[in-house]
């Protein structure tokens, strides 16, 4: 079994990365008494606003990976789009107990469906293309709707577009010339999307949060809440997949995973090595948040049972929606409002959260509703 090293406050936890996962995971290690520092090109990050040192240069320089390094005593990172050798370096130095192989799957949505496949869990149909030719080979074999992504840097929607029918492929050959590197994936027509969000320690120790259940708006999070309305059966298979997934790939930390339901199937998605939006309901839903169990892992810490407190949804907050979550903090009683402190609002960018909680599922529902001025039908 690996070594579990213990790293106590006031020691000081590196973040590469600076938004508002490197926030909450920093506010949750503040709590605990630990000092951070965070990298980040944009001086006065989210992240920063909390953290004791910024360093101000991009996530791929290597000067300031290494001074990160050298002033912190256990590195993490908020994205999976963190520089591979940059990565190794630190785990070299013994300061970075996640380790690269998570990073390197999920950076690439070629290797990570690869990895799941070779788990035996079942993923949409899906070809892999680099060219605009393979690209209209791949079609003729694929059933519509598709969807054609970048298997490199795509988030939020970013660098996907759906293949409604037959009329968009000269649209799919054109993303492929300009992108390269693709997947097609069939579209799932999926009954709900889900995530399985779980934090493992270095010595194997898994916990799971309560399953959550997703909305998307132009392939964007739209509202999660938990737990989950499904079956003990597709519960208990997504536990399954998750569990066969962490043990594979290693995984040390909070780690994320999409799925989709279809009646009693479950397709996977994609994963994230990192604290998920959709995890942010832990913050007032349970009795440790996904940010707070993660910076257990990371530290050696063992980690906590964790338990749903209340019923949650979580809204986001996107520069459009900025002017009306302002109103309804003015007035609301209810909701945790989670403003990241970012200084351009910008349409489709995610600004904050809001969290309701309340005994059940419905009732938090009513609580949306009312914070989003829909009548009551
Ligand atoms: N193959 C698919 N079938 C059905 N819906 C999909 C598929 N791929 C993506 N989507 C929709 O688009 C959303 C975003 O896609 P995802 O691959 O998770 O990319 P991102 O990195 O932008 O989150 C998904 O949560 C889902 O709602
Ligand atoms: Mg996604």
């Amino acid at each position: 079994m690996p070594r579990n090293k213990v790293i106590l406050p006031p020691k000081t936890i590196g973040i590469i990365g600076g938004g508002q996962l490197g926030r909450m995971m920093a506010i949750a290690a503040r709590h605990m008494g630990y000092k951070l520092a965070v990298i980040d090109p944009t001086p006065n990050c989210p992240t920063a606003q909390v953290a004791d040192e910024q360093i101000v240069a991009a996530y791929d320089d290597r000067n300031a990976i290494e001074q990160l390094t050298s002033i912190s005593d256990v590195v993490t990172y908020e994205f999976e789009n963190v520089d591979l050798p940059a990565a190794q370096y630190i785990a070299e130095q013994g300061k970075l107990p996640q380790g690269s192989k998570a990073l390197e799957i999920t950076q690439n949505r070629e290797k990570e469906k690869q990895q799941m496949q070779e788990a035996g869990l079942l993923v949409p149909a899906f070809s892999i293309i680099t060219n605009a030719d393979e690209c209209e080979k791949a079609l003729e074999n694929m059933e519509f709707p598709a969807v054609i992504k970048t298997c490199r840097g795509g988030y939020d929607g970013k660098g996907q577009r759906k293949l409604s029918t037959e009329a968009d492929k000269p649209a799919a050959i054109d993303f492929a010339a300009r992108h390269g590197h693709c997947i097609i994936e069939q579209w799932v027509p999926f009954d709900k999307e889900i995530s399985v969000i779980f934090t493992r320690a270095v010595t194997g120790e898994i916990t799971f949060f309560p399953i959550a259940e997703n909305v998307h708006k132009d392939h964007i999070l739209y509202q999660t809440t938990a737990p989950a309305a499904i079956n003990e059966h597709v519960y208990n298979k997504a536990i399954e997949a998750a569990s066969k997934l962490a043990e594979n790939i290693g995984i040390v930390g909070t780690f994320a995973i999409e799925m989709s339901v279809k009646d009693e199937d479950i397709f996977l998605n994609e994963m994230a090595p990192r604290p998920h939006n959709s995890g942010h309901y832990t913050i007032e839903g349970c009795n440790i948040s996904q940010f707070g169990q993660h910076i257990r892992a990371i530290c050696g810490l063992p980690l906590t049972p964790i338990k749903l407190v209340q019923s949650a949804a979580m809204v986001n907050i996107l520069g459009e929606d900025m002017a009306h979550a302002l109103t309804e903090m003015s007035t609301l009683k209810a909701g945790s409002f989670h403003l990241y402190g970012k200084a351009a609002v910008k349409a489709k960018r995610k600004m904050g959260h809001v969290t309701f909680t309340a005994d059940t599922v419905e009732e938090v529902s009513q609580l949306l509703k009312k914070y989003r001025g829909q009548r009551d039908d």
